[in-house]
């Protein structure tokens, strides 16, 4: 099906701007005053590059096979949104919000992006590119890991680069995030589902048992207690760990605040190219074809466009471990305590993996269109009873990481980070959640806080067992070529 983007009458707008391009009551103001934006010149009217669309309705009719669903995922995934297809958002000075999505300035009024506070991409694989690190030159692969330059300025209102306060480090109050590869993804997702679905159960059971503690242990990771008041009808929840108080696991963003891939991809596609779902238009109450973010295009990502890049997100190739020749490393790596955050299998219960939409958090079941068998190709998890072993190295849990690791928002979960997974981490140089760490050891020595014991004991090791360690660490391999099934690129992009 072919389908058009609506937008908002050109020719009135096009009248609109040449009346105010000739205006001189608005010539562009000084750099300190208020600003004029730039306008759009209609001459130069973009076409969009996403030149056809996928409803949801095409998604669950089965007119598309997975092979084709996967591959409109990454089409989307791929495509370097332009400002015909919605890139960017009008800036309105007098919104007091001048930071979140939907309200952000350019810089230096370029009329395009903004860099460190997002808009500050035009694809996913901008980002999300390389899919090994390990050799000169990277081996390029889409839904891979990015570097330095790739690594998003979260929500700064301060940047100190001078250090003007003279405290010896240049004070920054966002976030520096590198991004992580999303392979595998369907296997962490299912994990942290049915963990989910377990915690709601013994919240349940709590509800059962007013006065009585109940211990919120599922697939072996302790996420504290949670006791029923009958008389307040409240949980006391002082003792839950590692998880927000409503006991839904969110394995996804290095804070572990999302709960499937497409929750956070609600927030990036906004975030970095200001193109707005209609599922989060709906969620604030407007329609889903409404004009959020002021650009003057509507339907800029459909609920399909966002369920088929949720199908590509998760069904990818997973990470491998590689030949070791000698168990030690993988002993010191238990003997440690590494291991006690970092999982190494933690398995489903069953291998059908489930899309939803619209999602409920708390409860997985809802809302199913489309079931998978994780044990197909390409994810290709082995079975392990009627589920399958994901080999995360994980617990899909938060931990506080130590003031080294801070981050400086003034949130609550400045120390907090969810345990990295490290399958792949072979590959995914440079490490830690702002890629701090340029090498494995260097990643090792920066744990602190619940990890500090476990890092002591890293450096206790003999030289050749933590030689060992390390070497153990290197045959946790990314998927070799992942996504080059989908046939040579398609010529349309509209430069
Ligand atoms: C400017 C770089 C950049 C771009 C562009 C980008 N990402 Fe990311 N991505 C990141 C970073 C950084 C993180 C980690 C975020 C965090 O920890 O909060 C991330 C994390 C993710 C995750 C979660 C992975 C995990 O295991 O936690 C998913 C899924 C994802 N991105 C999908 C996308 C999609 C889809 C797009 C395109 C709409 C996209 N990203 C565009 C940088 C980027
Ligand atoms: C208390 C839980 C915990 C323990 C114990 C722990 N880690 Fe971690 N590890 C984490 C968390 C959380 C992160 C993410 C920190 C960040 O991004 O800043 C992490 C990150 C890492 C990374 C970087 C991953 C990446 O992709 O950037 C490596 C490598 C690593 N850990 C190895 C180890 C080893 C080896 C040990 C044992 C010596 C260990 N960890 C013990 C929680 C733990």
């Amino acid at each position: 099906m072919k389908d058009h983007h609506f937008r908002v009458p050109l020719a009135a707008l096009a009248l609109l701007l040449v009346a105010l391009m000739f205006s001189p009551a608005v010539a562009q103001t000084s750099l300190s005053g208020p600003i004029t934006p730039v306008p759009v010149i209609p001459i130069c009217d973009p076409s969009p590059n996403l030149i056809y669309r996928i409803t949801q309705a095409q998604v669950t009719s089965g007119q598309l096979t997975l092979f084709n669903l996967r591959k409109e995922g990454f089409r989307i995934f791929t495509t370097p949104f332009n400002k015909g297809d919605g890139f960017g958002e009008s800036y309105d000075v007098n919104n007091p919000d001048h930071t979140s999505p939907g309200n952000r300035p350019t810089l230096q009024n370029n009329g395009t992006f903004l860099r460190v506070n997002g808009l500050d991409a035009q694809s996913c694989v901008e980002c999300h590119g390389v899919a090994s690190n390990a050799s000169i030159p990277a081996a390029f692969g889409v839904g891979g890991v990015g570097g330095i330059s790739t690594s998003p300025l979260a929500g700064p209102q301060n940047i100190d680069v001078d250090d003007s306060a003279n405290n010896g480090f240049a004070f920054f109050d966002g976030r520096l995030i590198n991004p992580p590869f999303i392979f595998g993804a369907a296997g962490v997702e299912a994990v942290g589902k049915e963990m989910t679905t377990d915690l709601q159960n013994l919240k349940l059971q709590a509800m059962l048992n007013p006065g009585v503690p109940v211990s919120l242990v599922t697939k072996g990771v302790n996420f504290g207690v949670i006791v029923y008041n009958s008389s307040t009808g409240l949980f006391n929840t002082s003792g839950v760990v590692g998880i927000d108080d409503d006991l839904v696991v969110r394995p996804f963003s290095r804070k572990g605040i999302n709960h499937t891939t497409r929750d956070f991809d609600r927030g990036a596609t906004q975030f970095h190219s200001g193109m707005q779902p209609a599922e989060v238009l709906i969620s604030q109450g407007l329609p889903g074809n409404a004009d959020g973010d002021g650009d003057g295009v509507v339907n800029e990502l459909l609920i399909g466009e966002m369920s088929v890049l949720h199908i590509f997100s998760n069904l990818q190739p997973k990470p491998f471990v590689g030949p070791s020749t000698t168990p030690d490393g993988y002993n010191a790596f238990v003997s440690t305590g590494c291991a006690e955050c970092h999982i190494p299998v933690l398995t489903t219960d069953s291998y059908i993996h489930n899309f939803s939409y619209p999602d409920v958090p708390t409860d997985p079941s809802a809302n199913i269109y489309l079931s998978v068998d994780l044990r197909n190709p390409p994810m290709s998890f082995q079975q392990a009873g009627n589920g399958v072993a994901v080999a995360l190295f994980a617990d899909l849990k938060r931990h506080d990481m130590g003031v080294g690791l801070m981050e400086s928002t003034g949130g609550p979960l400045d120390r907090e980070f969810t345990t990295a997974r490290l399958w792949g981490i072979a590959d995914t140089a440079p490490y830690l959640h702002d890629g701090r760490a340029f090498t494995l050891c260097e990643a090792i020595l920066a744990h602190g806080g619940e990890a500090q014991n476990a890092r002591n004991a890293f450096v206790a090791l003999s030289p050749s067992a933590r030689n060992a360690l390390l070497d153990f660490l290197r045959t946790l391999r990314t998927p070799l070529n992942p996504n080059q099934g989908f046939g040579p690129p398609i010529p349309n992009v509209n430069n």
